[in-house]
């Protein structure tokens, strides 16, 4: 694995991962893509890790997927590349993902930061899918996580006309889940990944995939998983321990078992 494009580290239980392309406002080529689902999936795999934290620099979370990668590409190279089955494993990460976003989220920026749990944002953070201007339309997300988050009607503006949202409307529009002032923005982003990492990590992982149920499931068979996923965690002792603390009026110790 390349280590310059990704740096890592571990902070208690929470994996911090950073998109490191500065020359290119982190755009996210061919091999950063693999090697950050990867990347993921070890940590996805780690029993110490409760909380994965993903972050960019203060001038660019992501500007997209590198330009470079698909300039002289054919429709059927592109086919054959399948770049997007990456995606898929990034999707399929069952732990929490907290971002922590400054700068631009463009494109394939604005897709990647869609497939995490909780999206702080600086207050200069700015989103969009400007695919338009390239020829192109989005291809991980981009029209229909999108659309989902914040509606037809800002969907079609934003990403027919290419134009970007700021925070306080990516916010008002359902994109992301906070703003924080731009002086604090990773410090904010990993004291919510922080404070998830303190909950039980079966729970989290039921959490997750329950919330995510919601938009990819009819009503009724959402709401049929998460009563199976509820009835499952009563075998945990995470919940005996969680409803023992509670009654002992002090902190839970999950054990993630
Ligand atoms: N791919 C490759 N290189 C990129 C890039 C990208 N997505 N975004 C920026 N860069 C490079 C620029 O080419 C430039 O490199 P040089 O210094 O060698 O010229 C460097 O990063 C700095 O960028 P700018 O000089 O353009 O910086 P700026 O502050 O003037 O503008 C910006 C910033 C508005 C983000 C502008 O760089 C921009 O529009 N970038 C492209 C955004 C975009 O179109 N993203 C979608 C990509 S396609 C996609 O993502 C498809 C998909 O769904 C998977």
């Amino acid at each position: 694995m390349d280590e310059q494009h990704l740096l890592h580290e571990v902070e208690g239980n929470v994996a911090i991962i950073r998109i490191n392309r500065p020359k290119v406002l982190n755009a996210l080529s061919l091999p950063l893509m693999a090697d950050l689902a990867t990347l993921m999936e070890q940590y996805d795999a780690d029993d110490n890790i409760h909380v994965i934290l993903l972050s960019g620099s203060q001038r660019a979370w992501a500007a997209g997927a590198d330009i470079g990668d698909m300039a002289t590409a054919s429709s059927d190279e592109m086919r054959k590349r399948d770049q997007f089955a990456i995606w898929e494993q990034i999707k399929n990460i069952s732990k929490p993902i907290v971002a922590a976003v400054s700068g631009f989220a463009l494109g394939g920026g604005c897709e990647l930061m869609m497939h995490c749990d909780i999206i702080i944002a600086s207050e200069n953070a700015l989103f969009g899918q400007p695919e338009i201007n390239l020829g192109i339309i989005p291809g991980a997300g981009g029209t229909q996580r999108f659309t989902r988050a914040v509606g037809k009607a800002t969907a079609m503006d934003v990403v027919l006309s290419g134009r970007f949202l700021s925070a306080k409307e990516a916010l008002d529009f359902g994109l992301i889940s906070r703003i924080v002032p731009k002086e604090h923005w990773f410090e904010s982003a990993l004291h919510v990944a922080r404070l998830v990492a303190t909950k039980g990590p079966i729970a989290l992982r039921a959490a997750k995939a329950s919330v995510l149920n919601a938009e990819e499931l009819p009503l009724s068979d959402s709401l049929a998983k998460e009563r199976a996923l509820f009835y499952e965690l009563f075998d945990t002792n995470d919940q005996t321990e969680g409803m023992t603390a509670f009654a002992e009026k002090r902190r839970p110790n999950f054990t993630g078992t």
